[in-house]
């Protein structure tokens, strides 16, 4: 350590911070006392370590019900991660195409560790556990999840996220409340024998609606396609074009195929029967993304595209 009083980095430091607090009238110097008596930071405060730890609140004895809830506690924090990304660039106008570029580039390997990560579920757990233990948490659902939809609601216009066949016949002048029940996944959820509404549903509107709706007003004008559209053509634009159709097919593909697996593994007895531990969702009809077809930049991909979405993900991994 140096101990020469003298030192002339030290003392130009002291000066920056006597001018930084003089710029808002605090003493220096009382500070200084305040720096010497305080505790050093320790990595487990930092990162509250024990809170961390302590979140998980199993509801039944099945060990393996553990993996299940970090499994999508680290999920949400990844969502939390793309949020932020999403934040920084609509907060920008016109972002320069560099820092847009890389936002969009930092989200793509968080999607695509979260996509190839979820074999995590896939494989991870027994069956024979996960269909008792899945049955104690009815009807909560991770479709409740509402990071997943305000990133969603974040990544495009409104109009991409609404069911196919009300997006031929709206009226330009629709507003967001009015064509909200129109919303693609307002069709998950429902029960499989009835066509209605499930609770898990119910539940989820009833809290979050409002919250949408208003994310999606704020965001119409500045979401990451319009943001896109307003970054000036450059050197980086070939680039940036493919990093949002990587992303495109990592959310919309591929993440949702891996999840998609793990219903299949879990809630598919070896006849191909339905098992019930989701509360007879329409799950096999609505999951799966060739039947889903969410695409949040179709101006990016061809109609030949578009027509196999999902297709190239399953002649990769299956065929
Ligand atoms: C073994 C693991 C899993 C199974 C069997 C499973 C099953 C399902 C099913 C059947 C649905 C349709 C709605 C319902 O019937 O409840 C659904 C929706 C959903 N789940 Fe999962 N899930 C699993 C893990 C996860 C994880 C780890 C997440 C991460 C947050 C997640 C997020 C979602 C989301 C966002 C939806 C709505 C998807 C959409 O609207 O397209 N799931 N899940």
């Amino acid at each position: 350590m140096d101990k020469n009083p003298q030192n002339p980095v030290i003392l130009a430091k002291l000066q920056e911070l006597e001018e930084k607090y003089a710029l808002t009238g605090q003493d220096l110097l009382s500070s200084l006392e305040g720096l010497k008596q305080a505790n050093y930071l320790k990595y487990w405060d930092y990162i509250h370590l024990d809170t961390l730890l302590s979140l998980q609140t199993p509801r039944t004895d099945f060990p393996d019900e553990r993996i299940f809830i970090v499994y999508h506690q680290i999920t949400e924090l990844y969502f939390r991660l793309i949020r932020w990304e999403m934040e920084q660039i609509t907060a920008q106008n016109t972002p320069e195409s560099a820092f847009f570029l890389e936002r969009i580039q930092r989200i793509n390997r968080y999607v695509a560790h979260l996509a190839n990560s979820f074999d995590i579920m896939v494989e991870g757990m027994e069956v024979a556990q996960f269909r008792q233990f899945r049955m104690a948490l009815l009807p909560a659902s991770g479709f409740q999840s509402a990071q997943f939809r305000m990133i969603e609601i974040c990544s495009t216009d409104f109009y991409n996220l609404l069911e196919k066949s009300f997006q031929n016949n709206l009226t330009a002048k629709a507003s967001i409340e009015e064509v909200f029940s129109y919303s693609y996944w307002m069709r998950g959820a429902s029960d499989e024998k009835t066509g209605q509404e499930t609770i898990t549903s119910q539940h989820f509107q009833e809290k979050y609606k409002d919250e949408f709706v208003n994310l999606a007003k704020k965001n119409k004008d500045k979401n990451i396609w319009q943001t896109y559209l307003k970054v000036a053509p450059d050197a980086n634009s070939d680039k940036i074009r493919t990093a949002l159709r990587e992303y495109d097919q990592l959310i919309n593909v591929e993440w949702r195929l891996a999840h998609y697996r793990s219903a299949v593994k879990y809630l598919k007895n070896e006849a191909g029967a339905e098992v019930a531990a989701t509360g007879g969702t329409n799950w096999q009809k609505y999951l799966p993304p060739r039947f889903q077809r969410t695409i949040f930049y179709p101006l990016l991909w061809s109609e030949d595209e578009k027509s196999k979405w999902g297709k190239s993900w399953v002649d990769k991994h299956v065929n």
